[in-house]
């Protein structure tokens, strides 16, 4: 089967795609044929190794000091189940699936992937009917991380939310929750994504390159960094006294309850996944090309096969 190897950080051009063996499943594992997969910002910065001095330090203990211990990236993934093993009784086979590769030896830039049923870390559920292929495997990180850190926040109805970076992943997402969450959302982002945070449900926008967003009149419950570029102590001007800032910058550990709660949503048509651009599996360069530039709008989607 075909697979996107990657055996030393740096450019995009490091990934290169191989042939491995196809996996076979274990007594509490499924098989599941890869439909789609994405190049979240996360990818492309694993494969860049490009982070702040102490977080370098420390991701490279994790992920690899010299070069990468785990040699397939992705981190979200689509696509049906093709076998089951023994001891699975949660999926069958034909069960479309959404999930992450989450501490697996492979990561989801790949044809075949097997994903034990349940785990502590990492998640597996039905895909939602209401989601292509494509718009199921770019739900999990973005989604998870915009669910968790509104909850975090203490997201309820009536609330007012801001979020700062709104036209990317987990932005596109928080817009989403937030709306069907009942509340009322201003988003900060350039005035290029205007239409597409209004297409997600923004109720007011605010570009970032012409207005300081903390010189606003009005007070807000969240204000939601969502692109990891701003304060605590700027959003405190536009916080009310309880108010509360949450932001992608945090260590976020989302579960499957949370996965849960977006397929949940989706199945309600009150979330769909934005998807800029879609590449194939084999063009998976120029994808993590685009993706570095830093102005993807919502999601990047790999199709693996269709
Ligand atoms: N803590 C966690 O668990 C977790 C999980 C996922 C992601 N993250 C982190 O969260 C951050 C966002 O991830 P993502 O994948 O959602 O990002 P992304 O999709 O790559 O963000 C790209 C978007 O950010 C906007 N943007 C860039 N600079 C901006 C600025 N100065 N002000 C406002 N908007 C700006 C861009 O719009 P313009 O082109 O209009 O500027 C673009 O649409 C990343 O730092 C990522 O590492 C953390």
């Amino acid at each position: 089967m075909k697979a996107i190897t990657y055996n030393k950080y740096g450019s995009p051009s490091v990934l290169q795609m191989v042939d491995i063996e196809k996996p076979t499943p274990k007594p509490n594992e499924v098989l599941v044929k890869i439909y789609a997969t994405s190049v979240t910002s996360g990818d492309a910065r694993l494969r860049s190794s490009n982070f702040p001095i102490i977080a370098w330090l420390i991701v490279r203990l994790v992920y690899g000091l010299f070069k990468p211990k785990k040699e397939i990236l992705g981190h979200e993934f689509s696509g049906i189940v093709e076998a089951v093993g023994k001891e699975v009784t949660k999926y069958k086979v034909g069960d479309e699936v959404v999930g992450t590769p989450t501490m697996l030896p492979s990561g989801s830039y790949t044809e075949y992937l097997c994903i034990p049923e349940n785990r502590k870390k990492g998640v597996l559920a039905l895909k939602p009917k209401t989601l292509s292929f494509n718009e199921a495997a770019v739900l999990p990180v973005g989604g998870m991380t915009a669910l968790f850190l509104l909850q975090k926040a203490k997201l309820d109805k009536g609330q007012n939310v801001l979020i700062y970076g709104a036209s990317g992943s987990v932005g596109s997402h928080a817009i989403q929750i937030a709306k069907a969450q009942g509340a009322a959302v201003t988003t900060v982002c350039s005035n290029s994504n205007f239409s597409m945070v209004k297409s997600l449900g923004a109720d007011a926008t605010m570009d970032y390159s012409i207005m300081d967003y903390s010189s606003l009149d009005q007070k807000f419950d969240i204000v939601f960094d969502a692109v990891g570029k701003t304060s605590k102590s700027k959003a405190i001007k536009i916080l009310k006294k309880e108010g509360k800032f949450v932001s992608t910058q945090a260590l976020t550990n989302p579960g499957q309850e949370h996965l849960n709660k977006l397929c949940e949503l989706a199945d309600k048509g009150k979330l769909k996944p934005f998807i800029d651009k879609t590449f194939s599996l084999s063009d998976i360069v120029n994808a993590h090309e685009y993706v570095d530039t830093g102005r993807k709008r919502g999601n990047v989607a790999i199709e693996v096969a269709n």
